[in-house]
């Protein structure tokens, strides 16, 4: 039987489930899509419509298959329901340890028996995360990157308990997906995390110092070092309480030099978020472009 033909739930439909959901119907899989919250749900559908679109406006997607890829995507808010059978879970929801472990427990019940769990962590354990099932050697981190259509990178996470078996099996529904998979023993922030949080933190350190303008830090880092994206527009993208709960992480399990730097917890307790409430480093108009010259400025923080 042909990968294909497996069942797939993605729990979360966030920025990240709205991309992975997308990345395996395109790949030809049929997803069911999980969320407690319904308005995020049609937003998800909505957003993974126009993805698809735009491909086809590109000719980048057959219309015919765009249609095809749309019908393949459900949505439910009930992951009992959704995990019946499946043999694939990609959870993707709020970076909350206790709130993963609680999915993962709904779920493994209801899925068939040897399925895959993964888990889209940015920086929690998926050894901690995989005590919430009885059977830990089937759970994995799958962490994909944002924008999931655009970026092809997976990197495969294994935990204390993951199994050679889970191991291939994770690499195989992500070379369906067309992604480029790395393997990583679990360590905080695991590669790529790790190094971002790092140069994210580093940027608003300086924005906060007034070394240079948010817009300056983030050309340095385009021009100098041919980064697609500065730290700063990269922060915006991700998500600053995203990017602030990975960082508390870091801080607490490899030390002093992930101490969250003091400009994002205040950029996030006043709900300066990104690019999602239209406004973080910089400012975005109602069709979420950048408002020329909306850089935070050193001389008001
Ligand atoms: N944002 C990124 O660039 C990025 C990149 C890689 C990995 N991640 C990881 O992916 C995960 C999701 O991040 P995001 O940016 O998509 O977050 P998000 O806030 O956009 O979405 C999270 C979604 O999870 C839903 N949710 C919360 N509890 C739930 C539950 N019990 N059952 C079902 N749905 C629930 C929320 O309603 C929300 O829609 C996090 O673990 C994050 O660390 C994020």
């Amino acid at each position: 039987m042909s990968i294909l033909q497996d069942k797939v739930v993605v729990v979360g439909a966030g920025l990240m489930g709205t991309g992975i959901a997308h990345a395996f119907v395109t790949a030809g899989f049929s997803a069911e899509l999980v969320d407690t919250n319904e308005a995020a749900l049609a937003k998800a559908l909505a957003n993974v419509s126009e993805i698809l679109d735009g491909g086809v406006r590109l000719g980048k997607v057959d219309g015919g298959a765009a249609a095809a890829a749309k019908a393949r995507l459900t949505t439910r808010s009930d992951l009992k329901q959704a995990a019946e059978g499946a043999a694939l879970l990609v959870e993707t929801v709020t970076e909350n340890l206790a709130v993963k472990k609680e999915v993962l427990a709904t779920a493994a019940p209801r899925m068939l028996p040897g399925a895959v769990m993964a888990t889209n962590t940015s920086a929690l354990s998926v050894t901690e995360i995989a005590t919430a099932v009885p059977q830990p050697e089937r759970v994995v981190g799958m962490h994909f990157f944002n924008p999931v259509h655009k970026m092809k990178l997976v990197e495969l996470v294994r935990g204390l308990a993951t199994s050679d078996d889970t191991m291939a099996r994770a690499r195989a529904y992500s070379d369906a997906l067309g992604k480029t998979s790395i393997v990583v023993n679990e360590a905080p922030g695991l590669t790529t995390s790790r190094m971002s949080a790092m140069a994210g933190n580093e940027a608003m350190w300086m924005l906060q110092e007034g070394v240079a303008t948010a817009e300056d830090i983030d050309t340095a880092m385009r021009l100098g070092f041919n980064h697609p994206m500065g730290p700063l527009e990269l922060g915006d993208l991700t998500g600053w309480d995203t990017r602030l709960a990975v960082l508390r992480y870091l801080h607490a399990t490899l030390g002093e030099k992930f101490r969250p730097c003091p400009l994002i917890v205040k950029m996030v307790a006043a709900g300066r978020l990104g690019r999602k409430t239209g406004a973080g480093v910089y400012r975005y108009d109602e069709n979420g472009q950048r408002i020329p010259g909306s850089g935070l400025k050193a001389s008001v923080l």
